[in-house]
């Protein structure tokens, strides 16, 4: 499999786009984000970031991917030269450092699946699933294991090439996963108290909404499409020449959306059903879920399709990553695909071996009160992604904007007004938001 292999449609790039963006950023960091920023008062603001900056940002990441061709610093190099081509090269390195603990919480997906399928994730306990929690995550042989596992499996996925690992896998389970969630919704909703978790969610504040909500907002924002690793980059170098990049990336925003509201919808009414704090952190949804399940007929069955759907979530989110790292080690250094993919199997594994640790015998080692693993989700949410959206903002803004306005302009008929939009985010509003946050991460 060559990297200048294409998607077969237009389709397939947007599941796949969509597939790296819905993950475990939706299903597993939204809930709990939600919760602990005041519910209304975050879900609006990221509404408001992903289709202003968040949609633009990702119309530029695709554009100079498809115009560029090849790995993320292939394309920056080819299309603003030789200093972009070393932010792309950050763009790398920020891909793996975050899937080498993304693979971690992947690795919680698989041990909850394996638990389904003994079926012992119906328990109606909120005490024993929280201690079936903690085990999991403190006991290291367990957490290390399980991150191995789901590991190994991005890399069978990888190494099977774009279309036929990435393509057919979203195109058939995403779809699946929305269904799912759908019906965990409906009995969700009607569990008693219910409602409360509902108006949480929708029931705008002002008070909550403080510049912390905000900018932990717009740091979700980049999480959850995807940007500024260099994966819409990559995938859009796969792009067809014809194909609307505005159209299909407002298609990835709104697929995004979409799954991080639904999967509020799942976990929030059940936490003030069962009368749980709203900010009980990392472990909601593992926690939640099985008590809903406790509470459906069949439970067991449904429980173990959902999380066979969550772990092909965050299986394809994880593959994005990892394309990221092999197409730049295919075009820049010349390995196989096989070789590259091997060299992260083990870099990774080791990397998020300590990640998985931090949990248990390394919790001990903290930086500002963070463990291992917050420390590298801390540095990657709040400084690396938003720089490498910077990065693009000003390469497609300022540097090479008449390049990205053709692009744009293919396959629509754009008036100037529309295009003076999206220039003005890219040059202005996306970097000085971008500052702003950097300016509250460090000093506020
Ligand atoms: N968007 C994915 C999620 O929400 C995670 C992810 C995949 C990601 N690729 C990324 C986050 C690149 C930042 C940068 O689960």
């Amino acid at each position: 499999m060559s990297s200048n292999s294409q998607w077969s449609s237009r389709v397939g790039f947007i599941l796949a786009s969509a597939g790296s963006a819905i993950g475990l950023g939706a299903i597993w960091k939204f809930p709990f984000w939600a919760g602990a920023n005041g519910g209304a008062a975050f879900i609006i603001p990221y509404i408001i970031f992903t289709f202003t900056i968040g949609v633009v940002l990702v119309m530029a990441e695709v554009a100079i991917g498809r115009k560029g061709r090849g790995s993320v610093v292939t394309a920056l190099r080819s299309v603003g030269g030789p200093w972009y081509a070393l932010m792309g090269a950050l763009g790398v390195l920020t891909s793996f450092v975050i899937l080498s603990y993304y693979s971690v919480v992947g690795g919680w997906c698989v041990a909850y699946l394996w638990d389904a399928v003994g079926g012992n994730v119906t328990i109606s306990d909120p005490q024993i699933l929280k201690d079936h929690f903690g085990n999991l995550v403190s006991n290291g042989y367990l957490n290390v294991g399980w991150h191995f596992a789901f590991l190994t499996l991005t890399c069978a996925v990888v190494i099977g090439g774009v279309e036929a690992g990435i393509e057919r896998v979203s195109k058939y389970l995403m779809p699946m996963l929305f269904i799912l969630m759908l019906a965990i919704i409906v009995r969700g909703l009607t569990l008693p108290g219910a409602w409360g978790g509902v108006e949480y969610l929708f029931n705008f504040q002002w008070e909550n909404l403080t510049s912390n909500a905000i900018l932990n907002a717009m740091g979700f924002t980049f999480f959850s499409l995807s940007l500024g690793g260099g994966i819409l980059v990559t995938y859009g170098s796969y792009l067809p020449g014809k194909t609307s990049v505005p159209h299909s990336s407002l298609w990835i925003a709104v697929l995004a959306i979409q799954a991080a509201i639904l999967a509020g919808l799942m976990i929030m009414p059940a936490v003030f059903a069962f009368g749980m704090e709203p900010n009980g952190g990392p472990g909601l949804v593992f926690i939640t879920v099985p008590m809903i399940f406790s509470h459906v007929p069949f439970g067991s069955i449904f429980a173990f399709f959902f999380y066979v759907c969550l772990l092909v979530a965050a299986l394809t989110s994880a593959v994005s990553l990892l394309e990221v790292v092999t197409a730049f080690m295919q075009n820049e250094w010349n390995l196989s695909r096989k070789k590259a993919v091997t060299i992260n199997w083990v870099a990774l594994f080791l990397l998020g071996s300590v990640s998985a640790l931090s949990f248990g015998v390394w919790s001990d080692f903290t930086v500002g009160g963070r463990n291992f693993f917050d420390l590298l989700d801390y540095v990657c949410t709040n400084f690396m992604m938003p720089f490498g959206g910077l990065v693009i903002a000003t390469l497609a803004g300022w540097k090479a904007w008449p390049v990205v306005r053709e692009q744009f302009r293919i396959g629509n008929n754009f008036g100037p007004g529309i295009l003076k939009v999206f220039h003005f985010i890219l040059a202005f509003l996306a970097p000085i938001l971008v500052l702003v946050a950097f300016y509250q991460g460090l000093f506020g």
